[in-house]
Order: C-alpha cells, then sequence, then structure tokens
C-alpha cells in the first residue's frame, strides 16, 4: 500500500470502551497533530478524485468531523466546497433528511440553491459506520439537484455494512473489522 496510508494509519488510535462499553473507538484526531501525515491524507484523497472522478465539480463535508476533510480536499482540486450541516445552522431555504443513528434519530440539512442542477459531487466524512449519515447526505444531495459520484471516507467500519445502505459506490481508505 501507499506509504502515506501507511503512515496515517500508525496514527489511528485505538481506545476501548468508548463512548460505552464493548465499543473500541477509532480516533483520526491523532493524525492532524502530525501536519505531514494530516497533509499526505488529504494528498491521497484528493487524488482519488482526480483519478476516480475526473469531472467532479463539487466536495459536500458533512458537519462535524467531515469538515476537517472535505474543504482542504475541495482546495486541493480546485473546487467549491458545500456544507451539510446538523438542523438548525444553516439560513434560507432549505431540504431536509432524519437518519437514525444507534439511539434515536438526527437530521441533516442543506441549502435549497447549494448546487447547480447536475452539479456532479463527491461527499466527504471521516468515517463509515452504520451508513445513515452518508445515506442520509446522498439524498440531500438528490434533493438539493446534484449528482453524488461517491462516497469518500477515511474509516470504515466494515463490520457494520453501512455500504449497503448507500446508493452507489464509496471509497473507504481504512477498513477494520472483528474488535
Ligand atoms: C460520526 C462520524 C460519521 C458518522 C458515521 O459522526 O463522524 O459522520 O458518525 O456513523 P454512521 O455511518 O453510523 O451514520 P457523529 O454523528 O458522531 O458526529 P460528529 O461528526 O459531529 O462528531
Ligand atoms: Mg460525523
Amino acid at each position: 500500500t501507499d506509504k502515506r496510508l501507511e503512515r496515517v494509519k500508525e496514527k489511528v488510535a485505538a481506545i476501548p470502551d468508548f463512548p460505552k462499553k464493548g465499543i473500541l473507538f477509532r480516533d483520526l484526531f491523532p493524525v492532524l497533530t502530525f501536519p505531514d501525515v494530516f497533509k499526505g491524507l488529504i494528498s491521497l484523497m484528493s487524488e482519488y478524485v482526480k483519478d476516480a472522478h475526473p469531472d467532479c465539480e463539487g466536495i459536500i463535508g458533512l458537519e462535524s468531523r467531515g469538515f476537517l476533510y472535505g474543504p482542504m480536499i475541495a482546495q486541493e482540486l480546485n473546487v467549491s466546497f458545500v456544507p451539510v450541516r446538523k438542523k438548525g445552522k444553516l439560513p434560507g431555504e432549505l431540504v431536509q433528511v432524519t437518519y437514525q443513528l444507534e439511539y434515536g434519530t438526527d437530521t441533516f440539512e442543506m441549502q435549497k440553491n447549494s448546487l447547480k442542477p447536475g452539479q456532479k459531487v463527491v461527499i466527504v466524512d471521516d468515517l463509515l459506520a452504520t451508513g445513515g449519515t452518508m445515506a442520509a447526505a446522498v439524498e440531500l444531495v438528490q434533493q438539493v439537484g446534484g449528482i453524488a459520484q461517491c462516497g469518500l471516507v477515511v474509516i470504515e467500519l466494515v463490520d457494520l455494512k453501512g455500504r449497503e445502505k448507500i446508493q452507489g459506490t464509496v471509497k473507504s481508505f481504512l477498513q477494520y473489522s472483528g474488535d
């Protein structure tokens, strides 16, 4: 595998019993404490989009942790960045989708005129778990008239089978299972 990915993998932390007993929490924040490792990750993600979707016209980032990666990739590709935010944060005319969390639900919103009709975008987040978050974002992009080319995440927790919930493809760089 790519040297840049190897270095990211070394920095991902695994915290047992967080946020509750029995859960092994994968933490990407340590990667951001090493600017060169973080830069390598952003270049890897940007290169993937350039190669797989050379006609990409925008990056969608998912609040909160998708905001750490999305704008940096958008800068690298010289395309626009558009946020998906949690309910109540965005002004103006909105579309919204409610999605399932482990306990209860959450609601994501996007501004109605944030994409041009048929705009091709890639949806960026830090991690794919059950897939509810990414599936909601794909739905929002469609509702505002955009075309989701793929979902792009750093980490995939494969046992949760999140990608089965999502229309279209998801690219992940690190896969974890069977903890
Ligand atoms: C986490 C993570 C992903 C999502 C994945 O976000 O950042 O967005 O969960 O879970 P899923 O695939 O089961 O939907 P969280 O909602 O904890 O909020 P945050 O990004 O604001 O920290
Ligand atoms: Mg999140």
